[in-house]
């Protein structure tokens, strides 16, 4: 249903959709969605003006991200740093979510996508922490995109709950030290599993990774826009998977030798 909208409503979109080197398409892509703020005081209009388009401009993106046959996408929403902001912005940026999951979980289930939240979810209001388990629940066999929202989600906490839970194991004596490994790490984050990014967009012209997926990102190719996330559109996420195709990602490697 998505790849028609998408290949009749928008040539332009569509002929850059055929640039791209689908035997090369990045497994997961991972976003930070920045610049709303600066989106809508640009233009004079209050910051939250910026958070609702931008909500928009999240569900173009997953579409397109679908359309693509990306697997993973991982979308950051709320750091757990976004706290310090004031309270009014936070409850709109809170209702914004809620509202997504109302009016998209219908649509993003008929199009076989799978949603996630990655984040420490209690620390959210009982409401929504019971639309998030249902939404979860309603997509948990579809196959399709994985969409991974991060919401109260910081790097650091992710990794300390990590610590914590595997000291605990250690303690109870299911694990020894010596059996812990980085693949031990990695399934006690929240994106046990997955794949590791492949590629990040930052928008907005900052260049930083502001506390996101910090271990995961050892080896993701970056690319920055200057864009905001409110003007952000599919062709922007195409010439984003266009360039990091020209890149050599080594690995630690030199070139061409990955597999020996
Ligand atoms: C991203 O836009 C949304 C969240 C962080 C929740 P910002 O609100 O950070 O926008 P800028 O960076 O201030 O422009
Ligand atoms: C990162 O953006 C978090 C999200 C987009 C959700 P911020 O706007 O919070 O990052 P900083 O404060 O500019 O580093
Ligand atoms: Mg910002």
């Amino acid at each position: 249903m998505w790849k028609k909208w998408f290949g009749k409503s928008d040539t332009k979109q569509h002929n850059d959709y055929e640039g791209i080197d689908h035997s090369r398409v990045p497994k997961h892509v991972a976003i930070i969605m920045d610049g709303n703020g600066r989106w809508a005081q640009k233009k004079g209009l209050p910051r939250t003006f910026g958070h609702r388009v931008g909500a928009e401009t999240l569900r173009e993106i997953v579409k397109a991200a679908s359309n693509i046959g990306i697997q993973v996408l991982t979308a950051y929403a709320f750091s757990t740093e976004n706290w310090r902001r004031p309270a009014d912005e936070v409850s709109l940026l809170m209702n914004l979510l809620a509202d997504y999951l109302d009016n998209e979980i219908n649509e993003l289930n008929k199009n076989n996508v799978r949603i996630k939240f990655i984040g420490n979810i209690e620390g959210l209001s009982k409401s929504l922490q019971e639309k998030i388990e249902k939404a979860q629940a309603l997509t948990t066999h579809n196959t399709g995109l994985v969409l991974n929202l991060a919401v109260n989600y910081g790097g650091r906490a992710e990794l300390t709950r990590a610590v914590k839970i595997i000291s605990e194991k250690v303690l109870k004596q299911e694990i020894s030290i010596e059996e812990i490994s980085d693949s031990t790490i990695e399934q006690y984050l929240y994106t046990a599993n997955l794949p590791a990014p492949d590629l990040l967009i930052r928008p907005s012209g900052d260049f930083r990774i502001s506390n996101f997926l910090l271990w995961q990102m050892a080896y993701t190719e970056f690319w920055f826009t200057e864009t905001n996330w409110p003007d952000f559109k599919p062709v922007d996420l195409i010439q984003a998977i266009c360039d990091y195709q020209q890149r050599e990602r080594r690995f630690g490697g030199i070139k061409n030798t990955k597999k020996r």
